[in-house]
């Protein structure tokens, strides 16, 4: 049944050996390929369980700048959201720059603008998000610089980002891409995209050739396997990656959700003007719902090079979807004291929430005039291995 005549397997000459021999050559042939295919796996298992992408030499240890090695940080955010309060707080805790444009109020017009005709599979939720991307996007487009990262303003990172993890992201990224010395994530020409936040790039390491090449570094300041996400964790598990605080970056297989993506220039003209200029036109049975969908198209689809950080290093806030759900609805800002209960909820993957309201409590129990509450507290944030507020109550420096 494997002989065929496209692909016959070669027989000795001899009719009566042939017919004896010829069971035993197909049983060869088969016994051969399985041997081939789990010698393929076993291969890959190695690179994965031996910890091969694992990067041991030292890297340059300084903090990176206040925008993170890129131009510029840019948040998507609604005029008047009460997520930009948090999001700026957390922002000076941790010493970034983070501009946050104003966004127009979008007409009706520039919705249906944005849709496809007839059929849009995209609600006026999507649209309106799609539609924030899109502007921060000319925004940085308007500047001169080459490189920006874009946040959504729910999100919530580790109070260890600027002086610990982002250092060691940029160094496997570099290592990634082969690319040492020029720019801090390697050649401005070897990436248009990196995924710094996401929900998920899930891929399977039986299927190991979609990622040819991963770099790894144990994070510190990253939560252990078990305190994980239990999608995160199963998935860390299942291509080997079981080194607590294992942190990769590969190139990207299907990152969703547009949590935290630093993007080139060339790659936001193309995403602006081409990829996502607006909804693409489908049939019912394969619609594009939400412009996160259609960047991960734009990184396996449509030939931007894209990398992502796994786990990622920004997620969103679970008390920022509480709150767009209550403005969404009343159309105005929430009751604070829901606002006091949800900021005690951990964030996903994250070990030591920046935005996490009790570094304000910490700064408004210091009441010795002489010391410098800001510092202090910008320190214990930073430079502490633990996470001070995991066991911090408020009377302790009262
Ligand atoms: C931060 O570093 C990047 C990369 O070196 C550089 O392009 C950018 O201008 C720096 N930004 C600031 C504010 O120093
Ligand atoms: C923050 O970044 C913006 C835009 O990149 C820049 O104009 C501004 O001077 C920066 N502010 C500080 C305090 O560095």
């Amino acid at each position: 049944m494997f002989a065929t005549k496209e692909n016959p397997i070669a027989l000795p000459t001899s009719p009566v050996l042939r017919a004896s021999r010829r069971p035993q050559y197909v049983r060869e042939g088969v016994c051969l390929l399985v041997a081939l295919t789990i010698l393929g796996q076993l291969l890959l298992a190695w690179q994965y369980c031996s910890g091969d992408f694992l990067i041991t030499s030292r890297f340059q240890d300084h903090s990176a700048n206040s925008t993170l090695g890129f131009g510029s940080i840019y948040a998507v955010s609604k005029p008047g959201s009460p997520r930009q309060q948090p999001l700026i707080n957390a922002a000076k805790l941790t010493s970034l720059n983070i501009t946050i444009p104003l966004q127009p109020r979008w007409s009706e017009q520039d919705i249906t603008d944005l849709q496809t005709p007839g059929n849009s599979a995209l609600d006026r939720g999507s649209a309106l998000a799609w539609l924030g991307h899109r502007n921060v996007l000319s925004e940085f487009l308007k500047t001169r610089h080459d490189t920006a990262l874009i946040l959504e303003d729910d999100v919530d990172w580790d109070t260890q980002l600027r002086i610990k993890q982002i250092p060691q992201t940029a160094y496997a990224i570099r290592e990634l891409l082969g690319s040492h010395g020029n720019g801090y994530y390697g050649s401005l020409e070897s990436w248009d995209i990196i995924w710094l936040g996401h929900c998920g790039d899930f891929f399977n390491a039986a299927r190991g050739s979609d990622i040819p090449v991963i770099k790894s570094f144990i994070d510190s300041a990253m939560p252990k396997l078990e305190e994980l996400h239990p999608w995160t964790r199963d998935f860390l598990k299942e291509i080997g990656a079981v080194k607590d605080q294992q942190r990769l970056v590969h190139n990207s297989v299907q990152p969703l959700c547009t949590f935290a993506y630093a993007i080139t220039r060339p790659a936001a003209e193309r995403v602006l003007n081409e990829l996502a200029a607006r909804e693409p036109l489908r049939n019912l049975g394969n619609p594009c719902k939400a412009y996160d969908v259609r960047l991960l198209e734009s990184c396996r689809d449509e030939g931007l090079k894209c990398i992502t950080v796994n786990p990622e290093l920004f997620h969103h806030s679970d008390l920022g979807s509480e709150i767009a759900q209550v403005t969404d609805n009343l159309g105005s800002t929430q009751p604070s004291s829901v606002q006091k209960d949800m900021t005690e909820l951990p964030t996903t993957n994250i070990r030591c929430s920046a935005r996490s309201g009790k570094w304000q409590e910490i700064r408004d129990s210091i009441t010795d005039s002489s010391i410098d509450a800001e510092s202090l507290v910008k320190e214990l944030a930073e430079l502490s291995s633990e996470c001070y507020i995991d066991d911090f109550l408020p009377h302790d420096l009262a």
